[in-house]
C-alpha cells in the first residue's frame, strides 16, 4: 500500500545518490549524442540549461537531491509515462532505479538529439521503453483512447506553457488510478505551483512528503481516490480563493474571460 511514508527517504538522504555503473555509462553514451549533435541541451535532471556537454561530464551533483525524489516515486510503479523526455537523463534514472519498470515518453521531438538518445535508451534496457514523438496534447489524446495504455506513475516535464501544463494535468487527474504516483517538475513556476496547489487543496492529489526545496523544485503526489469531474477551470478558481484569483493573467485566459484564448475550457476531455 503506497502512502506518504513510502517516499521518507527523500527527507533524509536528499544528497547523497546511487548510480549504477551501468546507468552512468549510459548518460555518458547520451551526453555524447547531445555533444555530437551539436545542439545546446535543455535542462534536465543531470544538467543545467545550456551547459557545455561532452561524454566525459558528470550528472551535477546540485540536482541530486531532485533526482532522489525521482527515485524514491517510483520506486514501487510498474508501468511508467514520462510527458518531456529530452535527452533521456530522468528515464536512465527510472529505469535504472527500478529494474521492473516499464517507461513509456512522449517528447515533442524538436531536439536533433532526441531521437539517437532514445535509440540508445531502447538498446540498453531492452523491452522497457517507447517512445511516442509529438505535442503530448494530440499523444495522450491518442493514449487516452487505448484501454492497453495504463500507467500507474506519470512524470510531467514537458512544455511549461499555461495551455500545455493544464492539458498534462488534465490527462493526469482523469487518467491515473487511486494510489498512482505522480512527480510534477518545475513547481516553482507560478501557474504550475498553482495548479499542484488547486489540485492538492480540492483533494485529487495528496503530497508525498515535504521534498520541494530550492534544490529538487520537484515534488511527489498520489492520486486519490476523488473522481475528476471538473470541466471549466472557473470551478478551479473558485475553489481556491484568493492564493489563484491573484494568479490573473493566466486564470483570465483559461476562464474565457479572455475571449480569444478560451476554446471550450482546459479541462475539457
Ligand atoms: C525539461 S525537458 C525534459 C527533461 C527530461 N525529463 C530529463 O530530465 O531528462 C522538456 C522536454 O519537453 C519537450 N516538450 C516541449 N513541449 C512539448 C509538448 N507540447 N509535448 C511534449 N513534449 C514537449 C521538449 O522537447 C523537451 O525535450
Amino acid at each position: 500500500m503506497r502512502d506518504a511514508r513510502h517516499f521518507s527517504r527523500v527527507k533524509k538522504v536528499p544528497q547523497v545518490e546511487q548510480w549504477s555503473a551501468f546507468a552512468l555509462e549510459t548518460i555518458a553514451a547520451l551526453n555524447q549524442a547531445v555533444a555530437e549533435s551539436g545542439e545546446a541541451i535543455e535542462g534536465n535532471y543531470c544538467h543545467f540549461d545550456g551547459q557545455p556537454i561532452s561524454g566525459t561530464v558528470a550528472p551535477d551533483p546540485r540536482r541530486t537531491a531532485k533526482r532522489n525524489v525521482l527515485r524514491a516515486a517510483v520506486a514501487h510503479c510498474r508501468e511508467a509515462l514520462e510527458i518531456g523526455f529530452n535527452a533521456g537523463h530522468s528515464a536512465v534514472i527510472m529505469l535504472d532505479s527500478n529494474r521492473e519498470l516499464q517507461l513509456t515518453a512522449v517528447d515533442i521531438g524538436t531536439h536533433r538529439y532526441g531521437r539517437t538518445c532514445a535509440d540508445i535508451i531502447a538498446r540498453r534496457y531492452p523491452g522497457r521503453f517507447r517512445v511516442h514523438w509529438g505535442p503530448s496534447k494530440s499523444i495522450l489524446r491518442q493514449l487516452a483512447n487505448n484501454k492497453k495504455a495504463e500507467f500507474d506513475f506519470i512524470h510531467i516535464d514537458g512544455s511549461h506553457t499555461v495551455e500545455d501544463v493544464t492539458a498534462d494535468m488534465n490527462f493526469l487527474l482523469r487518467r491515473m488510478k487511486k494510489a498512482s504516483i505522480a512527480v510534477l517538475d518545475d513547481i516553482r513556476i507560478p501557474h504550475i505551483s498553482t495548479l499542484l496547489r488547486w489540485s492538492t487543496r480540492a483533494g485529487y492529489l495528496e503530497e508525498a512528503g515535504e521534498q520541494c526545496t530550492e534544490e529538487t523544485d520537484n515534488a511527489a503526489l498520489i492520486r486519490t481516490c476523488r473522481p475528476f469531474r471538473i470541466t471549466r477551470l472557473i470551478d478551479v478558481a473558485l475553489s481556491i480563493g484568493p492564493p489563484i484569483s491573484r494568479c490573473k493573467r493566466w486564470v483570465r485566459r483559461l476562464t474565457g474571460l479572455n475571449k480569444r484564448c478560451h476554446s471550450g475550457g482546459p479541462f475539457s476531455a
